[in-house]
């Protein structure tokens, strides 16, 4: 079935916005229209953290809370999900709900702009977990910005609710909440408004076929890349199509060879699964964008953006990944090192989509990556590295780097890769393949570095790596 009619839950019911703006975001459509200004606006653009909302999906008969930056999520994307705001914690007789009321107790807040944000966090949280540390807190708030209370209160107060019982109103009425998501789950999305278009698939052949007639639509998935375009550069996007709406292709599977990632993904949930095989991959996840970003963000569009400074993409690049690409009729496999063409240009051709990402398992090799940004959390890279080798004999085998930040697309560094493959570590060869990173790269230097820092940075991730197998005597670095 398809329709032009957007359902989602709130307070209890469905709501049905028909034919609605196909631009508009979440935040407007909450404070202009519901006309509930506890969610707030700050940066519009996913950065501050200030409207953040929690949305409940039905998955497996369960409902996933995740949290949303809702100023840059377009209207019709809430199709088939719960929306949750800060309002609506309070219960019905009056009282707080157990995440607001720590905050009143911790003193949590100061002039009250970021507050509404940090309590939808902590709201996902509180319903995500069952304790709470400082680590999994300061995960939870880093996307979250506030310029006058400081931290120390908000996470006192996310660690106080370790005490607090966690049956909320939410976990009373699940069962009912559950009934009405299975309701509104079903329907394919298409809204012609004026001269905008807008489409949800909920197959890939129902994708294939839109594409067909539509050609020149933007593909949307998490969004936090492409809505940009409306909340930042204030244009209008005349043609969707939502991928995130197709979860035939939210998987992540394995073979002995590969790990596979299918396109609407979200980052957090391979966030988990990659611990195992490649605990760096994780580690720089951790720091990608925040929770909030996380839980809508793909790799597919990391890996269709074609940043220079995209986090996955060297991550991937030195995983020898590759793309699958899918056309009406046609399924192709790409490695991603063929795939970047020049700055934000990738092979990617009209009527194309990501279908999915293969990664590698090396099983031998030591995979490591580094993030070098401004700010810990929550911020862009200056510079991205990821090295994946293998150590024979004390000698390096199969060696593959890449570097973020350091050319106008993510690149593979071939010629210190050459001076390094068989070789014995050593002092000269260090030197030798750090040289060798000045023929692979000139640098530009720009508001986030410049390039002389990024080049200096460069030469030092490839030391550290060195010096981190060394130091677990993986091999003996020698004069
Ligand atoms: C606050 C904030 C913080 C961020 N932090 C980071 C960070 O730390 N590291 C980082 O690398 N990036 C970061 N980003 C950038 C952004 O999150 C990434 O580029 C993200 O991976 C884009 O994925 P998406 O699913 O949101 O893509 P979208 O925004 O939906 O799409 C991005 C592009 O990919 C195309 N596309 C999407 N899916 C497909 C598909 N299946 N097939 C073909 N094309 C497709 C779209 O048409 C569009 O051109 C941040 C962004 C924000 C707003
Ligand atoms: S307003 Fe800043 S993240 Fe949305
Ligand atoms: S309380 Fe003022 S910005 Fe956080």
């Amino acid at each position: 079935m398809t329709s032009n009619i957007i359902k989602f839950i709130y307070q209890d019911k469905i709501v049905e916005e028909k034919n609605p703006d196909t631009n508009e975001t979440l935040l407007n459509y909450i404070r202009a229209k519901l006309k509930k200004t506890g969610t707030k606006e700050g940066c519009a653009e996913g950065g501050c953290g200030a409207c953040t909302v929690v949305l409940g999906e039905l998955k497996d008969n369960k409902i996933n809370y995740f949290p949303v930056n809702s100023c840059i999520m377009f209207l019709p994307t809430l199709q088939g999900k719960q929306l949750i705001l800060v309002e609506d914690l309070v219960s019905k007789n009056g009282s707080l709900h157990p995440v607001q009321q720590s905050m009143v107790n911790w003193h949590g807040s100061q002039c009250g702009f970021c507050t509404p944000g940090f309590v939808m966090s902590l709201f996902s949280m509180f319903k995500n977990f069952s304790s709470y540390n400082d680590d999994l807190i300061k995960n939870t708030i880093s996307g979250n910005l506030c310029r006058c209370t400081g931290y120390k209160p908000i996470i006192k107060a996310g660690k106080s609710l370790n005490n607090k019982n966690r049956i909320d109103q939410f976990t009373k009425n699940k069962k009912n909440v559950i009934q009405l998501l299975k309701k509104i789950n079903n329907e394919s999305i298409a809204i012609y408004k004026k001269n905008k278009k807008y489409f949800a698939p909920r197959y890939v052949q129902e994708l294939k076929k839109i594409l067909k007639k539509n050609i020149n639509a933007h593909l949307l998935s998490g969004g936090t890349d492409l809505s940009l375009i409306v909340t930042k550069e204030r244009k209008d996007i005349d043609s969707i199509i939502y991928m995130n709406s197709i979860e035939e292709l939210n998987y992540i599977k394995k073979n002995n060879t590969y790990i596979e990632v299918g396109a609407t993904t979200p980052l957090i949930k391979f966030e988990d699964y990659v611990q195992k095989y490649y605990s760096d991959f994780n580690s720089i996840l951790k720091r990608y964008g925040s929770v909030q970003i996380r839980s809508v963000a793909t790799m597919a569009g990391n890996i269709a953006t074609a940043s220079p400074i995209g986090d996955t993409l060297p991550l991937l690049l030195s995983l020898d990944a590759k793309v699958v690409l899918k056309s009406i009729k046609k399924t192709k496999v790409v490695p991603l090192n063929n795939f970047f063409l020049n700055y934000r240009k990738t092979k990617l051709k009209k009527g194309q989509f990501i279908e999915s990402v293969r990664i590698p398992l090396f099983s031998k090799n030591i995979f490591k990556a580094y993030k070098i940004s401004k700010r810990f959390d929550d911020d862009i890279s200056s510079i991205c590295a990821a090295f994946n080798l293998e150590m024979i004999n004390k000698k390096v085998k199969n060696i593959k780097i890449a570097y973020g930040g350091m050319a106008s697309v993510p690149k593979r560094a071939v010629y210190c890769e050459k001076i390094l493959l068989n070789s014995t570590i050593t002092e000269k060869i260090m030197e030798k393949a750090k040289k060798a990173l000045e023929r692979d790269f000139k640098p530009i230097s720009d508001t986030r570095a410049s390039g002389k820092y990024r080049m200096m940075v460069a030469k030092n991730l490839l030391n550290k790596c060195f010096l981190e197998i060394a130091h677990k005597k993986l091999i003996r670095v020698t004069n």
